[in-house]
């Protein structure tokens, strides 16, 4: 790959979903897109940079930003964030909630869907008592791809076997050949959409409880700053921000404050 190639690849990836590049990740994209150049018998990357200049791309454009991100995720991811989540978290918003008995939360990066869907299983086999509550989870991701998997709520063996216990798996999967059908009863639980999230966010409501887990990693400093800020403003006063393992608000953001007594990840705004 030339360079002006890669270049041209990188400027669309951050243009289009802020996710930077850094030198050296011309493997990362010869490997992501070369099955993109096979598939249309293009010979090289120079010949799918050729087609992707031309205007009316917006199509292949798509598919090859689709084909750069890193949709990486498990059920339960991290575990703990999950056990917070149903021993302290849960249990104090639905004290704080008691009088609407309704829970906003949002998945703001869900890729193939096993994180909402986890959370839609801790509500179902632990909170059977919030049966008249309202509980909305929405989950959005910019990649079409990902989000049509996650509709589906179909998982390979591999899938399952990474962070799904298996008495979950037994309970609410089907098995279907070599793959794992969802029960539509925990699937409908989560409402998916397409969301780009450095463009306009369409209306949404106060929010008690936001995953932003593993996508600010790959942004540039001024776009984190730019989502934190717009975040600060939909989350409820006393809701909750779950951040990834390696993602902070410091430096960042200082509407926001780590829960101290809560293990990593749990952000708060300051009063
Ligand atoms: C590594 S996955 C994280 C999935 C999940 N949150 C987790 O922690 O397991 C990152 C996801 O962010 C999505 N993404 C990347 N840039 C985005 C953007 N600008 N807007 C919305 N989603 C984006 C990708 O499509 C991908 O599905």
């Amino acid at each position: 790959m030339t360079d002006q190639d890669f270049d041209f690849i990188r400027n669309l990836v951050r243009e289009r979903s802020a996710i930077v590049l850094e030198d050296g990740k011309q493997y990362l994209v010869e490997s992501r897109v070369g099955p993109i150049v096979e598939e249309l018998g293009l010979g090289a990357i120079g010949g799918l940079v050729n087609l992707l200049r031309e205007p009316s791309s917006i199509g292949l454009q798509q598919r090859v930003i689709e084909a750069m991100v890193t949709t990486e995720t498990t059920f339960f991811r991290d575990v703990h964030p999950f056990e917070t989540l149903r021993k302290t978290v849960i249990p104090e918003l639905v004290r704080k909630r008691q009088g609407e008995r309704r829970l906003n939360i949002w998945c703001a990066a869900c890729s193939t869907g096993q994180e909402p869907y986890s959370l839609a299983l801790l509500f179902r086999d632990h909170f059977a008592d919030l049966a008249g509550w309202k509980i909305n989870i929405l989950a959005t991701d910019l990649s079409r791809d990902v989000l049509a998997r996650a509709k589906a709520g179909r998982y390979n063996q591999i899938e399952v076997n990474r962070g799904l216990p298996a008495s979950l798996l037994v309970k609410h999967f089907r098995q279907h050949g070599t793959s794992w059908q969802l029960h539509d009863d925990v699937r409908g639980m989560v409402d998916f959409e397409e969301m780009n999230l450095i463009r306009a966010w369409p209306p949404l409501p106060r929010m008690d409880l936001v995953f932003l887990r593993n996508v600010m990693i790959y942004f540039d400093v001024e776009t984190k700053k730019s989502i934190l800020g717009r975040m600060a403003r939909i989350l409820q006063p006393d809701g909750y921000m779950i951040l990834g393992g390696a993602e902070t608000t410091h430096n960042l953001d200082g509407s926001y404050q780590r829960v101290e007594h809560l293990k990593t990840g749990f952000y708060q705004l300051i009063g």
